[in-house]
């Protein structure tokens, strides 16, 4: 570790232990949410899970209780649109051959998953749809029509444990994931576990360290106003630790998505959830 960590770690990030998540109950729209949830077996060093919604603050942690104060719906309604919205060559929409997008139940809950010896998000398959049955552009991975579209669909499956595939042909993405997650990366030489497994619970400057789950994915960021891809937010903790991150629905991100998606085995979905 150079000296630059030395001062950021000491100085910085783990300025103090005398925090910790909260005990509150995670009750939205009256239905209590899986918030809390024991680690599963393939987790040597932690042994509870935590929704990131323990550890915002009494105000940031409201606006997810009630839709019309989570400031996500929006976009959850622009999702709406989208869908029935026609577009590309062929002259359909979502809505022409996915009559129903409560149909979705359930999907949010098992991506990434395997499909031909290919490791798919749910982004794939959004933009597999329009470019090979509607004959439109893909969308860009973080854009606001797919993060309002992935957002819509991932609302489906609200309230429902995650529950991705590990085991099978999974496996070798998801061993793959497990690595980059450990690997010590940028001039701060820090890998995602030293903040997220060793030390969630502390402050590190102004911001509460969580377990950096990714149930409540897309996210609304109070900072930038806007629903948040998981992948966009790995570019943004890999940018902090400044390591060049890896590039938005690449193998790699897809890998550390399965990888973390597994760590949070139980959660229940909070998509859209609200964090600062
Ligand atoms: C021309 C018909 C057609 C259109 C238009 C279409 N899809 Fe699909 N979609 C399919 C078929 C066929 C499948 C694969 C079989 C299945 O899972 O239903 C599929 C699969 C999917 C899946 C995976 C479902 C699962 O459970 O595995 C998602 C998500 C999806 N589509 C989203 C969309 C979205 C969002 C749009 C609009 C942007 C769209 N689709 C437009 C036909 C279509
Ligand atoms: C220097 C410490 C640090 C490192 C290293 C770090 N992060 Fe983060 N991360 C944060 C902070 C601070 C936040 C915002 C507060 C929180 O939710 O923990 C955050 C938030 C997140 C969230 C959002 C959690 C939620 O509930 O919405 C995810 C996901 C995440 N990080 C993933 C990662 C991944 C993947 C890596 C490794 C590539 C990583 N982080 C590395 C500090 C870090």
């Amino acid at each position: 570790m150079g000296m630059k960590a030395i001062t950021f770690v000491s100085a910085l990030v783990f300025a103090s232990s005398a925090y910790a998540q909260d005990s509150n109950q995670l009750n939205v729209e009256g239905e209590i949410y899986a918030s809390t949830v024991a680690a599963p077996s393939h987790m040597e060093n932690v042994d509870t899970l935590y929704s990131g919604w323990h550890f915002r603050s009494g105000e940031t942690q409201a606006l997810q209780l009630d839709d019309f104060d989570n400031p996500g719906m929006v976009f959850i309604d622009q999702g709406i649109d989208l869908f029935g919205k026609v577009d590309g060559s062929e002259g359909k929409s979502c809505e022409s051959c996915h009559e129903n997008v409560e149909d979705f139940a359930g999907l949010r809950t098992a991506l990434p998953r395997v499909e031909n010896g290919e490791l798919v998000a749910m982004e794939d398959l959004v933009n597999e749809c329009r470019t090979e049955r509607m004959g439109a552009d893909a969308w860009k991975w973080s854009s606001t029509n797919m993060t309002a579209m992935t957002g819509l669909i991932g609302f489906q499956s609200r309230g429902m444990p995650m529950s991705v595939k590990i085991d099978g042909d999974a496996t070798k993405f998801w061993e793959k994931g497990k690595e980059l997650y450990y690997t010590r990366v940028g001039q701060l030489d820090m890998a995602c576990s030293n903040c997220h497994e060793d030390n969630y619970g502390v402050m590190i400057r102004a911001d509460h360290l969580s377990q950096g789950q990714i149930n409540g994915f897309p996210t609304y960021r109070l900072k930038n106003a806007k629903l948040n891809s998981v992948h966009a937010r790995f570019k943004g903790c890999m940018s902090n630790i400044r390591a060049t991150p890896f590039k938005e629905g690449g193998n790699e991100f897809k890998a550390l998505e399965l990888y973390i998606a597994s760590r949070g085995q139980g959660l229940a979905v909070e998509t859209p959830s609200v964090r600062n």
